[in-house]
């Protein structure tokens, strides 16, 4: 759950800014590193806790993780920016916690 608030604080950051002109630049990169790490680790730890193997949503956790980390760098050099941005981040992050809240497609 750190890792989940500390990841969007991140990506919340940078999307304040245009080109990656934060003065807080370190601090944001810092808690999207941070954040995107500890989701990581806790996720596969919980998965290897509770036996549940790597499972078809859990995959589409990951590729959510991957578009997630992709942002800074696409924030940066405005591929994506303002409000579409802000509206990417927020489905996949709700995206992400249905996945693990509902754990479909069992497969
Ligand atoms: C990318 C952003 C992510 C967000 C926003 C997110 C969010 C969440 C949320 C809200 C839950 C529900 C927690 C609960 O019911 O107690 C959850 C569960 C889970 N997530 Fe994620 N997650 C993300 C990425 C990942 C990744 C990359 C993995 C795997 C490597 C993962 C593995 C899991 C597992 C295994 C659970 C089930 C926990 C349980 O049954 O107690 N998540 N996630």
């Amino acid at each position: 759950m750190i890792g989940l608030v500390s990841l969007f604080l991140g990506i919340g950051g940078m999307i304040s800014y245009s080109k990656g002109t934060s003065p807080f630049k370190g601090l944001i990169g810092a808690f999207h590193g941070i954040g995107l790490v500890l989701i990581l680790v806790g996720g596969f730890g919980i998965s290897a806790k509770l036996h549940y193997g790597f499972p078809t949503w859990m995959i589409i956790k990951l590729v959510i993780w991957i578009a997630l980390a992709a942002m800074i760098p696409l924030a940066k050099r405005e591929v994506l920016k303002g409000a579409t941005l802000w509206s990417v981040v927020l489905i996949l992050g709700v995206l992400a916690a249905y996945l693990g809240i509902m754990k479909p497609f069992q497969g």
